[in-house]
């Protein structure tokens, strides 16, 4: 059975985390084939916006899977360790926002890969936590970075060191997730996110996503820069031009990504 499911309509593309007896745990082969499956999205305007889930009804991913980690040694873990950074690093590569529509657990590794979508939309069930520290380890795939850098550093720290789970609502509360939506609703509610995503200018949505992550690493004066430059080559496209004169017409712009 496919550890991932792959569901492209229209231009959104869904990827579902498709191990539901495991509650979608996090192995080298659900890894292996989501990193495969990230690398073969199509680069053409064909894809505009991607959504991450989970299979079933109780999780979006229940952490990395802890059998297979049980007997790692140090290497082994470093190698496992990789593999997650690297997806991670792949979903913040790709020009097209990745939106985590969690609709259960997102625990430990679970949570990590959410943290790497561009926001979080979570059901009114979803559960969310970095318990590593339940089992002698610590997050691996980003958690202790990207985790505080979406709630700020002293909440991270919390949020680590004790392993408390939040619910949806409390994940709201301070900023983890972007919204709750009840949990028959979530994946209709994300998917017109996307949808509303991908009728924009998706070399303008490139750039944004570029230029918020970049810049998140530079100094504020270094990323302002790379903002004003990347505002400023965008002026060198037919979407730019296409945008602006629909304004002047008071029609819908239709953007193709040149
Ligand atoms: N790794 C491996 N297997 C996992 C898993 C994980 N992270 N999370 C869940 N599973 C497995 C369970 O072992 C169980 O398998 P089994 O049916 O062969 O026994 C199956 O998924 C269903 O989980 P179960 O524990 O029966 O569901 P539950 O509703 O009683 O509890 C959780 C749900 C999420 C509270 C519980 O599964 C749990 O604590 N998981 C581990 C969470 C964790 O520490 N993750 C961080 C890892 S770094």
């Amino acid at each position: 059975m496919a550890t991932i499911l792959i569901d492209h309509d229209d231009t959104v593309v869904t990827l579902t985390l498709n191990r539901p007896e495991k509650l979608n745990a996090l192995n080298a082969e659900l890894l292996g084939e989501l990193a495969a499956a990230i690398n073969a999205l199509p680069t053409d305007a064909s894809v505009r916006c991607v959504i991450m889930t989970g299979a079933g009804e109780k999780a979006f991913a229940a952490g990395a899977d802890i059998v297979a980690m049980s007997e790692f040694t140090p290497v082994q873990a470093k190698a496992f360790a990789d593999l997650g950074h690297g997806i991670g690093r792949a979903l913040e590569q790709l020009p097209v926002p990745v939106i985590a529509a969690v609709n259960g657990y997102a625990l430990g590794g679970g949570c990590e890969l959410a943290l790497a979508c561009d926001f979080i939309y979570a059901s009114d069930r979803a559960k969310l936590s970095q318990p590593e520290v339940n089992l002698g380890v610590i997050p691996g795939f980003g958690g202790t970075q990207r985790l505080a850098r979406r709630v700020g550093e002293a909440r991270a720290r919390e949020l680590c060191m004790t392993g408390d789970t939040l619910t949806a609502d409390e994940a709201l509360r301070i900023g983890w997730v972007n919204a709750v939506v009840p949990a028959a609703e979530l994946l209709p509610k994300v998917r017109e996110v996307a949808r509303k995503i991908a009728s924009k200018g998706p070399l303008a949505i490139a750039a944004l996503k570029r230029v918020i992550a970049r810049g998140a690493d530079v100094p504020l004066a270094t990323a302002n820069e790379l903002e004003a430059t990347a505002f400023a080559a965008l002026f060198g496209t037919h979407d730019q031009r296409e945008g602006m004169r629909a304004f002047a017409e008071k029609r819908p712009a239709k953007f193709e990504g040149r």
